[in-house]
C-alpha cells in the first residue's frame, strides 16, 4: 500500500525523535518515498545525517536553506506530499498547527500542504492532558488531522502514563490501513447501489406533548450512512429522534424524518422494492401506547398504568420478504451478546448483525465509539476494538460491499 507514496516526515524535539530513524526506515522499507524535515529541537535529539541516511535524500531544517533555486523548498514539499506525517509531535507543533503559526521549515510546509495530515503525538502524560492540548487536538481532528493516539507506558520522564509514541510499526500500519481506505472509497464500489439506513430512536406519543422514547444518539446511523456515500451509494436515511444533525443535505443523500415505529416501517416500505442494501440502526421501540391521547392528559390517582401494545418489528417483517437486499441488523444487548445476536440474526433474516454490549465503556448510545462485533448466519465474522463510530461505519459498508459486490477485499 506505500509503494510509490511520498511522504513528508516532520519531526519534532521530543524524546521519542530517535523512533523517528526507524519509522522512517520501515516507509523505504515498505516502498514510500520520504522526505525528511526537522525542527532545530529534533536535531538535538538525533542527528540530520542519520534522516538523510536513511530517507536517502537531504534533510530540511531551515526555511531560507533553498537547496534548489528554481523552486521554493516549504512550497516545493508541500505540494510534493501525498500525506504528512509528523512523528513524534510535540504539544508545541500541535499548538502551532492549531492557530496556524508558520515560524519554522515544519511549520510553514504543514501549513502550504493541501495534503492529508497524520500527527504522532508524545509527550509527558500531564502535557497530553492539559486543556490546551485536548483543545488544541480537538481543533486539529475537526479540521480533518488525522491522530495517532500515543500509548501508555513508561515516559521518558519518568511518569507513567499516555503520552508514548505509538511504535512505528504501528505507525506503518496506521498510514498503510489509510491508503488502503483511499483506494477503496476511489473505486467507489457501492456506485449504483441503493443504501437505505434508520437511525436514531422512535418516539411513541402518549399525548400531544409526552413520548415514549430511547437513548439512541443517531451518531452510529449516520456514520453509517456517510461511510455508505463516501463508497458511492445512494443513501436514504430515515431517522426517528436523534441527538446530533444528521449529515447534511447533498446529492446522492436524503434524510427523511420520521417518529413512530410504524411511520419508521410506512418509510422503509415504501422504498423497499428498489433498496439494495438495509441498515436498520435505529433503536425501535417494541411497544407502544394503546391509545394516543388527542388532548394532554391530566393526572388523577396516585398511580397510573399505562397500556401498551406490540410494534410492528420492521427488520423481521422486510426479513421475511427479502428480494435480493443486503439485510444488516442491530443487537443493543447487555449479557449473554453472542446468544441474543445470532437469535436475532436468524429470527430476522438478516445477513449481518452489529452487535454491541452497550454497558461496556466505550460503547452503545451516545458514545462517540463503539466495541462491535459483525455475526453472518455461520457465527463471528469479526470482533472490532473500540473505535470511532465514524470507522466502524466504514469498516461496516465495506464489509457489505465486499459481500454484495465481491469488488474488492
Ligand atoms: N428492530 C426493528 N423493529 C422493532 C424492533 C427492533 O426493526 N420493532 C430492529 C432494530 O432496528 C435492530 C434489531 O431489530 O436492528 C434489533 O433490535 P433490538 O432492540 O436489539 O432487538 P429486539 O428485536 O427489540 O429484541 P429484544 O428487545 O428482545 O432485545
Amino acid at each position: 500500500m506505500l509503494t510509490g507514496k511520498k511522504i513528508l516526515l516532520g519531526i519534532t524535539g521530543g524524546i521519542a525523535a530517535y523512533k523517528a530513524a526507524s519509522l522512517c526506515s520501515k516507509l523505504v522499507q515498505q516502498g514510500a518515498e520520504v522526505r525528511v524535515i526537522m525542527t532545530g529541537s529534533a536535531t538535538q535529539f538525533i542527528s540530520e545525517l542519520t534522516l538523510q541516511a536513511l530517507s536517502k535524500h537531504p534533510v530540511y531544517t531551515d526555511t531560507f536553506d533553498e537547496k534548489n533555486p528554481q523552486v521554493i523548498a516549504h512550497i516545493d514539499l508541500a505540494d510534493w506530499a501525498d500525506l504528512a506525517l509528523v512523528a513524534p509531535a510535540t504539544a508545541n507543533i500541535i499548538a502551532k498547527m492549531a492557530v496556524g503559526i508558520a515560524d519554522d521549515m515544519l511549520s510553514t510546509t504543514l501549513l502550504a500542504t493541501e495534503a492529508p495530515i497524520m500527527i504522532a503525538p508524545a509527550m509527558n502524560v500531564h502535557m497530553y492532558t492539559h486543556p490546551a492540548v485536548t483543545r488544541n487536538l480537538a481543533e486539529l481532528t475537526g479540521r480533518g488531522v488525522l491522530i495517532v493516539e500515543p500509548g501508555s507506558g513508561q515516559l521518558a520522564c519518568g511518569y507513567t502514563g499516555k503520552g508514548r509514541m505509538e511504535e512505528p510499526e504501528a505507525i506503518v500500519a496506521v498510514l498503510a490501513n489509510y491508503f488502503a481506505r483511499q483506494k477503496r472509497v476511489a473505486e467507489q464500489p457501492l456506485a449504483g447501489k441503493k443504501v437505505v439506513v434508520t437511525a436514531g430512536g422512535t418516539v411513541e406519543r402518549l399525548d400531544p406533548v409526552r413520548y415514549i422514547t430511547n437513548d439512541s444518539s443517531g451518531k452510529m446511523g449516520f456514520a453509517i450512512a456517510k461511510a455508505a456515500r463516501s463508497l458511492g451509494a445512494e443513501v436514504v436515511i430515515v431517522a426517528g429522534r436523534t441527538e446530533v444533525s444528521p449529515p447534511a443535505f447533498s446529492e446522492g443523500l436524503t434524510v427523511t424524518r420520521v417518529e413512530s415505529a410504524l411511520e419508521m416501517y410506512e418509510a422503509v416500505n415504501a422504498i423497499w422494492a428498489d433498496t439494495d442494501i438495509l441498515v436498520k440502526a435505529a433503536a425501535v421501540a417494541d411497544y407502544r401506547p394503546k391509545q394516543i391521547a388527542e388532548q394532554k392528559m391530566k393526572k388523577s390517582g396516585e398511580t397510573m398504568t399505562l397500556e401498551l401494545v406490540k410494534n410492528i418489528d420492521i427488520l423481521e417483517t422486510l426479513g421475511r420478504s427479502k428480494m435480493g437486499q443486503f439485510l444488516i441488523g442491530f443487537a443493543a444487548e447487555t449479557d449473554q451478546l453472542e446468544q441474543n445476536a445470532l437469535d436475532k440474526l436468524r429470527r430476522k433474516n438478516c445477513d449481518l448483525l452489529i452487535a454491541n454490549d452497550v454497558t461496556a465503556e466505550g460503547a452503545g448510545f451516545g458514545s462517540d465509539t463503539n466495541i462491535v462485533h459483525v455475526y453472518d448466519q455461520d457465527g463471528l465474522v469479526q470482533s472490532l476494538p473500540q473505535l470511532s463510530k465514524e470507522e466502524i461505519g466504514l469498516r461496516i459498508m465495506e464489509l457489505a460491499a465486499e459481500r454484495l459486490t465481491g469488488e474488492f477485499k
